[in-house]
C-alpha cells in the first residue's frame, strides 16, 4: 500500500516535471541579465507619470496610445507589437522587459524575426525603469 503510493507520487512528480519542462522550452525566452528594480517604484506616482510620457513620445505610435489600446499600425508589424493593456504584463519579470527596451531587436530571436522594436540604450537606466513600472502598473 505504502509502496504503491509512493510510486504515484514519483509519477506524480514525474508529470510535474515534464510539463514544466516542455512549458519552460516553449516560452523560447532568451538569457537576460537579472536586475532589481530600484525600490518603491511601482508605487511612486511621479516615477509612474514619468513613465507615462516617455511612453506616449517615444512608444505608442506602435504599441497603442494608453487611450486606445492597441495601435492600429500594431498589426502591420510581424510580428506585431504587443498589446501593453494585457494582463499578463503585470506578472512580467521586470528585468525581461528593461532588457527588452534596452537591446530591442538587435539580438536574437528578435533580430531574424522580423521586429522593427528598436534599441532604447540612449535612455538613462532611470527612464527604462520608469517605463518598466508604467507598463507593469498600466496592464489591466
Ligand atoms: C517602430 C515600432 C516600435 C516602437 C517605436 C517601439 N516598439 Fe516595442 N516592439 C515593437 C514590436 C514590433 C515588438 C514585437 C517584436 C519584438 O518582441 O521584438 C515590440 C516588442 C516590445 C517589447 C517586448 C514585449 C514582450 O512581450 O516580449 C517591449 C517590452 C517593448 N516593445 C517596449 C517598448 C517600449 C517601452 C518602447 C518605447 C520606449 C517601444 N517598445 C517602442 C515595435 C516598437
Amino acid at each position: 500500500m505504502r509502496a504503491d503510493r509512493q510510486a504515484g507520487y514519483r509519477a506524480l512528480q514525474l508529470v510535474i516535471l515534464s510539463v514544466l519542462l516542455l512549458y519552460g522550452c516553449g516560452q523560447e525566452r532568451p538569457d537576460y541579465p537579472q536586475r532589481q528594480m530600484p525600490q518603491g517604484m511601482m508605487e511612486d506616482g511621479a516615477q509612474l507619470a514619468a513613465g507615462h510620457t516617455l511612453f506616449s513620445d517615444k512608444c505608442a505610435s506602435c504599441h497603442g496610445k494608453p487611450s486606445e489600446g492597441l495601435s492600429g499600425r500594431a498589426a502591420f508589424f510581424q510580428p506585431p507589437a504587443p498589446d501593453f493593456s494585457e494582463t499578463h504584463y503585470r506578472d512580467s519579470d521586470p528585468a525581461y522587459l528593461f532588457w527588452r527596451i534596452e537591446v530591442g531587436k538587435t539580438v536574437e530571436p528578435y533580430l531574424s524575426s522580423g521586429s522593427v522594436m528598436p534599441a532604447w540604450r540612449g535612455l538613462t537606466d532611470r527612464e527604462i525603469w520608469q517605463l518598466v513600472a508604467y507598463l507593469k502598473t498600466r496592464a489591466k
